[in-house]
């Protein structure tokens, strides 16, 4: 989402004559863009400033931003670490960067704007330049929820992103037909909680994900869906049968579970036994078989003992996920699961992170190296490392690359896997290849 804010932040600048410039020296403004997720990440934010301050004091004497959620957590603490940032903005306030920006030119001091304004910012930003668009991605991304109400114990996005806010129908539809006009083949529909979107139709009455997704589908030339991050208590029975018929929608979900034990799960107030998750995948796997499967993991959350990690673990073998992403917990301040008294010791976590990642890669692995041999439709997205190559991804999400001629870029081509590679998987184009691939689904 901080990739489409930062897009969204160069639309809204590009009336005032700013172009995105190649690396800070050359810039007359820089926003950091920053996540306040994990302590790391909030920490890096500070590092990062420190290297850019000298510019300062160059001939140039850049304007600098910091933008998103560690502003919106921290506002005065960034600007007393780091006198020299000019404005901070949480990232519901981006839409009003003309008027900070206006507003230091006046030389009346720092910004800061950290509000929850009652104005959607997406009232406020213009549409995207089509040439803007044409140059950002063949596969876009699109906002069409915000926020949080559910208050994970260990989560921050409630406060940082606010209350839920979930964009009309009319608004996404609008946006997802400016970026195929500009060339998108692929849409990701954004949200924090992207499967509680509750967007007003056009009568007025609130449509869910699966109801705006099937909406979308209909848009000629918008070859793929796909949609993130999602969470298991809002996978309802009208998302499930878009999986199983949406012939648009791509067969590989981001259902984060961060544990696999009951006691965890319920300390974490995620609203979700580890069976209701085994049940949902069943009964979506029920209607897409070759459905890949991908999840957030939290080890060490308080009072994690071995055999809550252990449950994560059978979780993991029981479904066996195409890929994952998991991390060690890190304490928040402000949120319930930071007080708790039994934190888990460090060298713990390392451990359990360690063992679970292993798991996770072997799984990985096995999924990748199932496609060896099979031809899959390939969306073509930029050029590859190599000369006459090119890289795009399979319906899973995969990177691939292939030699393949140029003019692909853009279109879905099928591509036989030949290789599976550290980062990527190499393919071949497959025979009739030159046709644009339709339909997407592949035999599973
Ligand atoms: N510590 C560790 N991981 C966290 N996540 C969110 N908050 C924390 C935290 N305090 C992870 C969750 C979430 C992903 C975006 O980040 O797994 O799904
Ligand atoms: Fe955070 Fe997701 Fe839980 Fe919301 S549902 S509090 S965004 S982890």
């Amino acid at each position: 989402m901080n990739v489409y804010d930062a897009a969204r932040m160069a639309d809204i600048l590009a009336p005032l004559g700013y172009a995105a410039v190649d690396g800070p020296e050359a810039a007359d403004l820089i926003i950091l863009n920053t996540c306040h997720i994990r302590e790391k990440a909030a920490e890096k934010v500070y590092s990062d400033l420190g290297r850019l301050q000298p510019l300062k004091s160059g001939a140039r004497a850049p304007l600098i931003a910091v933008a998103g959620c560690v502003a919106q957590a921290e506002g005065e603490e960034v600007r007393r670490r780091a006198p020299y940032v000019d404005m901070v903005f949480g990232p519901q306030t981006y839409h009003r960067l003309p008027e900070m920006i206006a507003h230091i030119a006046r030389g009346t001091g720092a910004v800061l704007d950290t509000e929850f304004p009652a104005e959607p910012k997406f009232d406020y930003l213009p549409k995207p330049l089509p040439t803007d668009i044409g140059e950002r991605a063949v596969a876009a991304f699109l906002t069409v929820q915000e926020g949080c109400d559910k208050f994970c114990t260990f989560c921050v996005v409630p406060y940082t992103r606010g209350p839920e806010y979930s964009r009309s129908v009319a608004a996404v539809e609008a946006e997802a037909r400016a970026l195929v006009e500009a060339g998108a083949a692929e849409i990701t529909l954004l949200g924090q909680n992207v499967n509680a979107y509750h967007g007003a139709g056009d009568g007025g009455a609130a449509k869910g994900l699966a109801a705006l997704i099937r909406r979308l589908a209909r848009i000629a030339g918008l070859a793929r869906i796909r949609y993130t991050t999602s969470h298991p208590r809002d996978v309802d029975d009208a998302l499930i049968a878009c999986h199983a018929d949406e012939e648009k929608l791509m067969p590989f979900l981001h259902l984060p579970v961060q544990s696999g034990s009951d006691r965890m799960l319920a300390a974490m107030n995620r609203g979700h036994r580890a069976d209701d998750y085994r049940r949902i995948v069943d009964r979506l796997r029920a209607g897409r078989p070759d459905l890949a499967l991908s999840s957030d993991f939290i080890v060490g959350f308080p009072g994690e003992s071995d055999a809550d990690f252990e449950a994560t673990l059978a979780l993991v073998r029981d479904i066996g996920f195409a890929s994952a992403f998991s991390f060690k917990y890190s304490a928040r301040p402000g949120t319930p699961a930071a007080a708790l008294e039994d934190q888990v010791a460090d060298a713990v976590k390392d451990e359990r992170l360690q063992r679970l990642q292993a798991l996770l890669r072997v799984q990985q692995d096995a999924f990748n190296r199932s496609l060896i041999g099979q031809v899959v439709p390939v969306l073509f997205e930029r050029r590859g490392r190599h000369d006459g190559q090119i890289a795009g991804r399979t319906p899973y999400l995969q990177a691939l690359h292939a030699h393949a001629p140029e003019n692909w870029l853009g279109s879905v081509r099928d591509v036989r896997v030949v290789a599976v590679g550290p980062n990527s998987l190499a393919g071949a184009p497959a025979a009739g290849s030159d046709a644009i691939s339709s339909p997407e689904r592949i035999p599973a």
